[in-house]
């Protein structure tokens, strides 16, 4: 790996997951599924669903003040604070604004980058790009998504997979040879139809029709996304292997954006990582959209599972399409 190409490092992380667990045997409850459904073909056992009340800013706040407080930055020292998040609180202002407020980052602007399940990912290479223009000496990177308010909750072939969280790092322009090394990028919007919330916006407000068809929640091509989530993961993986000159044998640890136990397996046999050298936690979460890798980020940091000097290969995919891989080292 090339140190001059190296130009920001994450510094601190944090993570926020509502206290509620709910089970498989509590979704038997509510549709016509069954654990061993869902187990089978996701992987999924439990996920955190957030009580009433909470909001996607105060999960944001959570994880964001545990990634300061990890890195040991103050509100004051961040120059920008970039927010991902398919579940916004309102439409106007963006939550990064609210999270500024509550932070007290004073001295940071603040804006959304949607990119849906690739969302962290994608702000963090705009991050990187900042900081390494020197523009900037801090940048904070929240995901937030409290996906149970979008979910239609009769539609068992999408209520089952997601899940609540939000997960946060810090990220300081590099001076050693730690930081992210790589990325690969690429979209489709032609695909947009796959995963989407066909009704609310302004194409097509939501009216009493759209209510009723629940067309302001999540729909989703189950079996073609599938397709196009291990296509593109596996690609965007080869493409940052490639540009940080290793291969899969070189990956210490594989983080991937946690959708489906096949396409994390499928990912991985594609770039040659072991089952035993991929962090799942999946079971436990779910599918927590942009929140799923820094979430899995900050168990494997504080839980030593990454350890100074490890390279860790983040793969995502999302709707929009949109997709990537960023190669770390720690
Ligand atoms: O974060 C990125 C975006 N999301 C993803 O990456 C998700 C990608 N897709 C998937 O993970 C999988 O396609 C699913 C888990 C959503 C579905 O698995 P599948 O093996 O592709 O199942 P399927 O959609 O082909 O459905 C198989 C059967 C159907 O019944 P019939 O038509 O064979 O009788 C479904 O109606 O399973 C049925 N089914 C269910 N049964 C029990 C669908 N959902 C459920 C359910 N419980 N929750």
């Amino acid at each position: 790996m090339s140190r001059a190409e190296i130009r920001a490092e994450i510094v601190g992380t944090g993570r926020y997951l509502p206290e509620r667990v709910f089970t498989n045997a509590d979704m038997e409850r509510l549709v016509e599924t069954s654990d061993e459904w869902i187990r089978e073909r996701t992987g999924i056992r439990e996920r955190r669903i957030a009580e009433e009340g909470t909001t996607t800013a105060g999960m944001g706040l959570e994880a964001a003040r545990e990634a300061l407080a990890d890195a040991g930055v103050t509100p004051e020292e961040v120059d920008v604070l970039m927010v991902s998040t398919a579940t916004p609180d309102r439409w106007l202002p963006s939550t990064a604004c609210e999270l500024q407020a509550a932070l007290g980052t004073h001295n940071a602007f603040a804006f959304d980058l949607h990119a849906a399940c690739s969302g962290f990912l994608y702000n963090l290479s705009m991050a990187e790009g900042y900081l390494a223009l020197g523009k900037g000496d801090v940048a904070l990177v929240v995901a937030t998504e409290l996906m149970s308010g979008i979910l239609n909750w009769e539609d068992r072939a999408t209520c089952v997979l997601f899940g609540d969280g939000a997960g946060a790092a810090v990220l300081r322009r590099s001076e050693g040879e730690r930081g992210i090394v790589s990325h690969h990028f690429g979209s489709d919007g032609t695909l947009a139809g796959l995963l989407h919330r066909p009704a609310g916006g302004i194409r097509k407000p939501l009216d009493q029709e759209g209510l009723l068809k629940r067309e302001h929640m999540v729909q989703m091509a189950g079996r073609e996304i599938f397709k196009s989530a291990v296509r593109a993961m596996c690609d965007a993986s080869a493409h940052a292997l490639e540009k940080a000159g290793i291969t899969g044998d070189d990956v210490d640890l594989m983080v991937p954006h946690q959708a489906n136990m096949r396409i994390l397996e499928a990912t991985a046999r594609y770039a040659k990582i072991p089952m035993d050298r991929v962090y799942v936690n999946l079971d436990r979460y779910g599918n927590m959209s942009s929140a799923s890798i820094p979430v899995a980020l900050d168990e494997c940091l504080r839980e030593g599972r990454i350890q100074p000097g490890d390279t860790v290969l983040s793969p995502a995919f999302g709707a929009g399409l949109t997709w990537g891989a960023t190669v770390f080292q720690f």
